[in-house]
């Protein structure tokens, strides 16, 4: 099967999986539960739950019912962000996946509480599960509960410090911890859970670590570069905002053109360390390919 048609079956499995949390009864906070589901169903490429369950569908043969809480909670937290990251307070952005922000088409107050309501719902998917998983278990998936906490937390402090230096000159320091952070911790967290919910060796969630690393910032990066070239139709986000509002990206820092030769740099060596998957780590190497040429 090809890549894209994989992605695709993946897409519509998380989408799916998405609708069964979508709250549809009437009650009096019925609108703040329609702005949850505008932002969640609004079409996301949905990389971060994807990214679970590649990583530990490249690993064991056991059934994804183990991971979905995970990924699908992960996909709660990364709307969650998004909503508040387009609010008038941090980046005040009009449009997302191509449609009003949730500010936009509803109004502040909702659009915060509703990033709070997704935040919050991404627990109670993890502790549902919990509650359920059999005594054996348990350990691997409180590990994952741990790590997946602390990397929301690091989600959070990378939006601070992009926030907080905005029209600011910064170090390649900073700029790489905003990086870390604001973009790649969700994006390594993925990786880590796929890996450590199927039982992975050391060995294998170390190597696996090091992928996620690179192509959370490749994804950053390429999100930079996109923000300078690409198209607002094809983005459903507004384009050439960062350079307007004096965002500190690796486009500011080093220009477009050393941007790509960076970009590239990375993504053949995320490349490299999946090829010792063989045939296996084939997704996650077209993965990586598609982080770097995508439009949107
Ligand atoms: C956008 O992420 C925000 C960043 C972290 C750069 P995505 O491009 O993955 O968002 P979706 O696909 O619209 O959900
Ligand atoms: C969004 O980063 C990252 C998070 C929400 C954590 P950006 O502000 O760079 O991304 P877009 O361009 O709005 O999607
Ligand atoms: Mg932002
Ligand atoms: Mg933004």
């Amino acid at each position: 099967m090809e890549f894209k048609t994989y992605l695709k079956e993946y897409q519509d499995l998380i989408n799916k999986e998405l609708n069964k949390y979508v709250k549809t009864n009437e009650c009096p906070e019925k609108t703040l539960n329609n702005s949850m589901e505008y932002s969640l169903m609004a079409g996301g490429k949905r990389l971060r739950p994807i990214l679970v369950l590649a990583t530990y569908e490249m690993l064991t043969d056991k059934s994804k019912e183990i991971v979905m809480p995970y990924a699908v909670a992960i996909e709660m937290v990364h709307n969650f962000s998004l909503i508040h990251d387009d609010l008038p307070g941090i980046d005040n952005d009009d449009f997302r996946h191509g449609k009003p922000t949730n500010h936009k088409q509803f109004n502040e107050s909702t659009a915060i509480l509703a990033g709070d309501g997704l935040l919050n719902n991404a627990y109670i998917v993890i502790s549902e599960d919990l509650r359920r998983t059999e005594l054996e278990l348990l350990p691997i998936k409180l590990r994952v509960f741990e790590e997946f906490s602390k990397a929301v937390d690091r989600m959070i402090a990378g939006e601070y410090v992009d926030t907080e230096f905005e029209g600011k000159e910064i170090s390649n320091e900073y700029l790489e911890y905003i990086h870390i952070n604001k973009t790649g911790a969700l994006l390594k967290l993925c990786v880590r859970m796929g890996a450590i919910l199927a039982n992975a060796s050391k060995k294998d969630i170390e190597r696996l670590t090091i992928y996620a690393e690179k192509i959370g910032l490749a994804f950053q990066i390429k999100d930079d570069i996109l923000s300078e070239e690409g198209t607002e139709e094809e983005m459903g986000k507004p384009v050439g905002n960062d350079k307007e509002k004096g965002k500190c990206t690796y486009v500011s820092k080093y220009g477009l053109e050393e941007s790509k030769v960076i970009l590239d740099k990375i993504t053949k060596e995320a490349v490299e360390i999946v090829k010792e998957y063989g045939e296996k780590g084939e997704f996650l190497k077209e993965l990586a390919l598609y982080i770097e040429n995508r439009n949107k």
